[in-house]
């Protein structure tokens, strides 16, 4: 049994919690939570056993196999770095850091600690339709590019109308629209289609200079990627990934629902309907694999880091195309 931590006392949290009971891989040891009211408030939703409530890093990472780090953006990098130095695993939640730099002290770091391994919580590139859409990719005759869109409109605008600053609209905590929603369209393209090799990103700004919305593309040689994500409007549209006259057609890029393939005499196909009620499950039981067994494990363990690491920089190179900068972008390393 994987013994694990938890860091973050929101929704996210309580459903990477049972999906990773659910895999019967893992064991809830500790939760951490900035006062322990909140820890103790946040236990009684749960139905688990012997956890301990903890209120510092060190006391979270002693005794543990394994975080999962569900906090805001800017502070994934510092807790990763605690834990590593720990000899504790990490699941960080996607955007894994604010920047390259904060990425790369983290592969440094992982060098001096191998046992250690790191992972980028992005669950849909673990469930079993994205494995459908990467498979039927290879039935295209050319692929012409894709129009990937995840815009859902957040209850933490209106927040922000009414005046606040939302840590998840707030470049201080190194988010917005792109370091939130967008990073769904922009894990699966870079999973599907590799690294761009130019990106450019138009965002619509809040007055407080975070990204509500935006448009971006992804230049590779012989297609382009369109990209739309937003916090402040929903959008009912399809992703779509096309070949000369054949189309693959997604409901929701982070979802997954439904998979439908259109081919070339305009005859549709349902290839792949999502099943199970929690999708963190395939990521849990994933992460897990790569654990109980690194050695027979390690090449996958190595893609989805390379993967991790491409999509943190292409997050990065985006941002800097439409001069969004962060807090955490003035720190050195
Ligand atoms: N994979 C997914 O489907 C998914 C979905 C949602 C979110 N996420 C990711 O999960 C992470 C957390 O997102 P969220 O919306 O849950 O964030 P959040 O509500 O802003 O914060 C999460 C937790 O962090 C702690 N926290 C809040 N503000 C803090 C501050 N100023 N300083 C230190 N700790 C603070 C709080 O726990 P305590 O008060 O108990 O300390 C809170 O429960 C993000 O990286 C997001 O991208 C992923």
């Amino acid at each position: 049994m994987i013994k694990f931590g938890v860091i973050g006392t929101n929704w996210i949290t309580k459903m990477f919690i049972a999906a990773a009971i659910e895999t019967g891989e893992y064991e809830l040891s500790k939760i951490y939570s900035r006062t322990q009211e909140r820890g103790e408030s946040f236990l009684r939703t749960l139905t688990v056993d012997d956890v301990d409530i903890v209120t510092t890093l060190s006391d979270l990472y002693t005794g543990i196999d394994l975080v999962y780090i569900a906090s805001p953006n800017s502070l994934h990098f510092e807790q990763s770095k605690v834990a590593i130095e720990a000899g504790v695993h990490v699941i960080v939640e996607k955007p894994t850091t604010s920047n390259p730099a904060e990425f790369s002290e983290i592969e440094k770091l992982l060098t001096l600690y191998p046992e250690v391994r790191y992972f980028e919580a992005a669950r849909h590139v673990h469930q079993p339709n994205f494995k459908v859409i990467q498979q039927t990719m290879g039935e295209l005759t050319q692929l012409q590019g894709a129009t990937l869109v995840y815009q859902k409109y957040s209850s933490r605008y209106d927040a922000y109308l009414a005046g606040e600053e939302p840590n998840v609209l707030s470049r201080n905590f190194s988010a917005g629209a792109l370091y939130d929603l967008g990073v769904y369209p922009i894990y699966a393209a870079i999973a599907l289609f590799g690294a761009p090799r130019a990106v450019q990103y138009l965002p619509i700004l809040l007055t407080n200079g975070a990204d509500g919305k935006g448009t971006a593309s992804l230049f590779y040689d012989d297609f382009n990627v369109t990209l739309l994500f937003g916090k402040t409007a929903n959008s009912y549209l399809s992703s779509e990934i096309y070949g000369l006259k054949e189309t693959i057609a997604i409901s929701n890029i982070a979802e997954l629902d439904t998979i439908t393939y259109h081919d070339g005499d305009g005859h549709a196909d349902n290839i792949g309907q999502k099943t199970d009620d929690n999708p963190m499950i395939h990521e849990a039981q994933d992460f897990a694999d790569i654990i109980n067994d690194p050695v027979e494990n390690h090449t996958k363990y190595n893609q989805w880091f390379q993967l991790a690491k491409q999509v943190n920089q292409t997050l990065f190179d985006l941002r800097s195309s439409a001069d969004i900068e962060f807090l955490a972008d003035k720190k050195e390393y």
